[in-house]
């Protein structure tokens, strides 16, 4: 007879290192990924399942609060540009104050929640509060939106690195970002940038990227309504002026590469339309 094989077989990861249930008197704090509700972490979908309050952002695909239980409480906490500061404070007492009554606290994040998220911040809040907390990691927006328009962040000979920063201080007086240095990294991911377009890619071009620089812009991308503009760090600005937020930006090189790799547009194309049901499949209708 056969040894029986261990189960789960010896892995140098080792095994899980939290417990399986959800403990009440505790914030999870859950990366709802880009988009296309499938782009949860399993972890994030089992914590999600046992929450009984869900504290959740704007950029929340509606489908994931359909996972939890029916009689979770949901508390919308989305946020408008311009409008950050004073709802924060909010926030965080909501989940102090929630989780102190002895709930499963769910704060579902857009991406992930380390990512221009804030995690770190109520990480900080729940920690000084004596609150238990837990972090489950999110697809975060900055590599998940450019891979579903066909874009590797990085790819051999072509891009070696990838920066991600925010476009949201790019205040074209003040220097509070080094553009000159950001012209010479590999690709360069913006989040948030979508607004100040035009003096951003004038400050890469002033310090020193070629103007000819592939660019593409992904407004909602991994769902349904993912458009994708593409352009030069010269005309992109021009291009993009219908595009409406939220919107990724890549800069670079590998922009190049969607010619042959926008998988989402070539995969279904020739699916018959029941097949294309929702959420990630319809990607390919538009
Ligand atoms: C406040 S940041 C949060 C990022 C998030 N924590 C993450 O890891 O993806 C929001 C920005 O992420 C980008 N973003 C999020 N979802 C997106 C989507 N579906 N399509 C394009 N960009 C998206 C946009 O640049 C948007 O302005």
């Amino acid at each position: 007879m056969r040894a029986a094989t261990p189960f789960p077989p010896e892995s140098p990861l080792g095994y899980s290192t939290h417990p399986n249930q959800p403990k009440p008197g505790t914030v999870y704090l859950v990366g709802a990924g880009p988009g296309d509700p499938e782009l949860i972490t399993l972890r994030g979908l089992r914590v999600l399942r046992r929450a009984t309050v869900i504290v959740y952002d704007r950029l929340v695909h509606p489908e994931l609060l359909d996972e939890a239980h029916p009689d979770a409480e949901r508390i919308y906490v989305g946020k408008r540009p311009g409008h950050h500061y004073r709802i924060q404070d909010q926030i965080n007492s909501i989940l102090v104050a929630r989780a102190r009554e002895g709930h499963v606290v769910v704060r579902l994040k857009g991406g992930d929640p380390f990512v221009f998220g804030r995690g770190g911040e109520e990480c900080e809040v729940l920690h000084d509060a004596g609150v238990p907390f837990e972090v489950v990691p999110g697809i975060s927006s900055a590599v998940s939106v450019p891979a579903y328009a066909g874009i590797p962040v990085t790819h051999r000979d072509v891009s070696t690195a990838f920066t991600v920063v925010t476009g949201h201080t790019c205040d074209p007086e003040a220097n509070d970002v080094d553009w000159a240095a950001l012209a010479r990294v590999g690709t360069l991911v913006i989040l948030m940038g979508l607004g100040r377009i035009r003096q951003i890619t004038r400050r890469l071009i002033e310090g020193g990227r070629p103007a000819e620089t592939p660019v593409a812009v992904i407004s909602r991308g991994t769902t349904a309504h993912q458009d994708v503009v593409e352009g030069t760090l010269v005309d992109i600005a021009d291009r993009v002026a219908h595009v409406r937020p939220p919107a990724t930006i890549v800069i670079g090189d590998v922009v190049s590469l969607r010619e042959r790799i926008a998988w989402a547009a070539v995969a279904h194309s020739s699916d018959e339309p029941e097949q294309v049901a929702a959420g990630a499949l319809e990607i390919a209708t538009i």
